[in-house]
């Protein structure tokens, strides 16, 4: 997606530890002609699909998820990250290990949101490593409904995450790719 990319290398910065930030339009102060090309972007991509419920995690994912939910006119369900290990009964769990903070999370959804009738759009901000989008796919798996595929706006191909999903068979849409990145500036695209 050309306006991601542009905006991408002219107001992402790179950190150290293959971290890109880009607070100032995608997951801090948001962009909302941004965020409305990328809800038209998965539609055009997913629109086909008879998607019943988009599904994310929270921070980030939400608004991203809401703004494509209103081109699908379906609901949002976000996974709710807890910090504690009590889980309630009636919640599918899912468990994640965020490499960028280096913790294990429980992830948890509400069994009366999601079930073997829907067809799940899973969407999110970033894709690393493909944790947060393996423990949303647990949940999506063990309510047994359809996963129609994953949506996520920036991925870092260098990380791996989405080229294992894909081996895996899952269809993982990403409206920019970023196969190398430099703390000098430089950001390489993969087409
Ligand atoms: P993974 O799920 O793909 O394995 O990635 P990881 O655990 O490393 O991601 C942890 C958090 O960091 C996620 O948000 C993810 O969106 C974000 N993240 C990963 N790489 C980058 C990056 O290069 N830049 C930025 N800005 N964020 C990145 P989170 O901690 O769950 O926070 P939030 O969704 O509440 O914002």
């Amino acid at each position: 997606m050309e306006m991601l990319k542009q905006m991408i290398l002219s107001r992402g910065t790179v950190k150290s530890g293959g971290v890109l930030r880009v607070d100032s339009f995608l997951n801090h102060q948001i962009d909302i002609n941004l965020y409305q090309e990328i809800g038209k972007e998965f539609y055009r991509l997913f629109g086909s699909e008879n998607v019943t419920k988009i599904v994310t995690i929270e921070a980030s994912g939400i608004g991203i998820a809401c703004i494509t939910a209103q081109f699908f006119n379906v609901p949002v369900v976000f996974a709710k990250k807890s910090k504690t290990s009590n889980v309630a009964d009636d919640n599918y769990v899912g468990h994640i290990y965020s490499f960028t903070h280096q913790c294990n999370n429980d992830i948890l959804i509400h069994k009366s949101y999601i079930n073997e009738n829907d067809r799940v759009l899973l969407i999110d901000d970033f894709l690393a490593k493909g944790s947060a989008l393996e423990g949303l796919i647990d949940i999506v798996t063990t309510a047994k409904a359809h996963l129609v595929g994953a949506g996520t706006v920036i991925e870092k191909g260098f990380q791996g995450g989405g080229d294992k999903l894909r081996q895996a068979g899952i269809r993982v849409e990403s409206l920019a790719i970023i196969d190398a990145m430099d703390e000098d500036g430089t950001i390489s695209f993969r087409n």
